[in-house]
C-alpha cells in the first residue's frame, strides 16, 4: 500500500481537488483507493456527498470508524467536520497521540493507494497524516505565496521525520492553477524546477472551469467533464503517479 498525504501550509491550492480526481484517476486505473478527509472543512465528504455514520474523528478517539464505497474501487473516510477539532484538542494529551492513525491505518487489507487530504495547517491531525505517510504531494498555485507554503511543509516534514522516524518522502511537487496565459505561471514553474530538482511533476494542473464546477454535482472531473483540460492533466497526473511508483 502506497501513502500519500496532499499537504501544504496554504489554503485553496488544490488539495482536495487533486484527492478527488488523482483518487478517481487511480480507482478507474483499477487500483483500490481508500480517501482520507483530514480537514475539518470536509471539502472531500462534500465532493462525493457523502455525511458517513462514524469518521475519521471517531477513528482517533475510539478506533472506529465508518469507510463508504464512493465508487467502484475508491473509499472514503470523512473527517466528522468541527468534531475533529474538538478531537484534535482530546488526544493532545495522550502517549502516541502522533501515530494514532498509523497504527489504525498501517495495514488495511486489500488497499493500494491510501490518500490523506490535509488541511493547511500545521496541527496534530497532520502530524498524524505525516506519520502515517510515505510519501508527500505538495501542490503549489502558480503565485508566490504559494511557494512559501511549500518550503514550510518541507520543513515540517524534516522535523516529523526526525521525531517519528516516519520513512517519508517527497514524492514531488505538483504545479496547479497553472494559467497558461500568464507569464507569471510559467516563472514559478521554472523557479520550481530550480529549487526543487528532480521533484517537480512533469504534469501541471491548468486552470479549467470544470474542475471548479465538478463538485456541486456530486462528481469528479472524469465524470462530469470527460474532454476538458482538468480531465487531461488529472488524467496525466495519476499516469505520473503510477510511474513514480512503479
Ligand atoms: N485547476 C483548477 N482550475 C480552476 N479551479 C480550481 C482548480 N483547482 C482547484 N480549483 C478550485 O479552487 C478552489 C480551491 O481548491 P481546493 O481543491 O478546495 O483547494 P484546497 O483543498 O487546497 O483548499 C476550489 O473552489 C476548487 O474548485
Ligand atoms: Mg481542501
Amino acid at each position: 500500500m502506497v501513502k500519500i498525504a496532499i499537504i501544504t501550509s496554504k489554503g485553496g491550492t488544490g488539495k482536495t481537488t487533486t484527492a478527488a480526481n488523482l483518487g478517481h484517476g487511480l480507482a478507474l486505473s483499477g487500483k483500490r483507493v481508500m480517501l482520507i478527509d483530514c480537514d475539518p472543512h470536509g471539502d472531500l465528504g462534500l465532493v462525493f456527498s457523502i455525511n458517513a455514520e462514524k469518521s475519521l474523528s471517531d477513528l482517533l478517539r475510539t478506533g472506529k470508524t465508518t469507510v463508504t464505497q464512493v465508487r467502484e474501487n475508491l473509499f472514503l473516510i470523512t473527517s466528522g467536520g468541527r468534531a475533529l477539532n474538538e478531537t484534535e484538542l482530546s488526544i493532545a494529551g495522550r502517549n502516541g497521540r502522533e501515530f494514532i492513525m498509523r497504527n489504525t491505518l498501517s495495514d488495511l487489507r486489500n488497499v493500494d493507494f491510501l490518500i490523506c487530504d490535509c488541511a493547511p495547517s500545521r496541527n496534530l491531525i497532520n502530524i498524524n497524516a505525516l506519520a502515517l505517510a510515505d510519501k508527500v504531494i505538495i501542490p503549489v498555485s502558480m503565485d508566490y505565496l504559494a511557494m512559501n507554503g511549500a518550503r514550510h511543509t518541507i520543513e515540517l516534514m524534516r522535523e516529523i521525520k526526525r521525531y517519528t522516524k516516519a520513512n517519508l518522502e517527497l514524492m514531488g511537487i505538483l504545479s496547479t492553477h497553472f494559467d497558461t496565459r500568464t507569464s507569471l505561471s510559467h516563472e514559478i514553474y521554472k523557479v520550481l524546477l530550480k529549487h526543487f530538482p528532480n521533484k517537480v511533476f512533469d504534469t501541471v494542473i491548468r486552470v479549467n472551469t470544470r474542475l471548479r464546477e465538478a463538485p456541486s454535482y456530486g462528481k469528479t472531473v472524469f465524470e462530469y467533464a470527460i474532454n476538458s483540460t482538468g480531465a487531461q492533466d488529472y488524467f496525466s497526473l495519476t499516469n505520473e503517479v503510477l510511474k513514480k511508483i512503479s
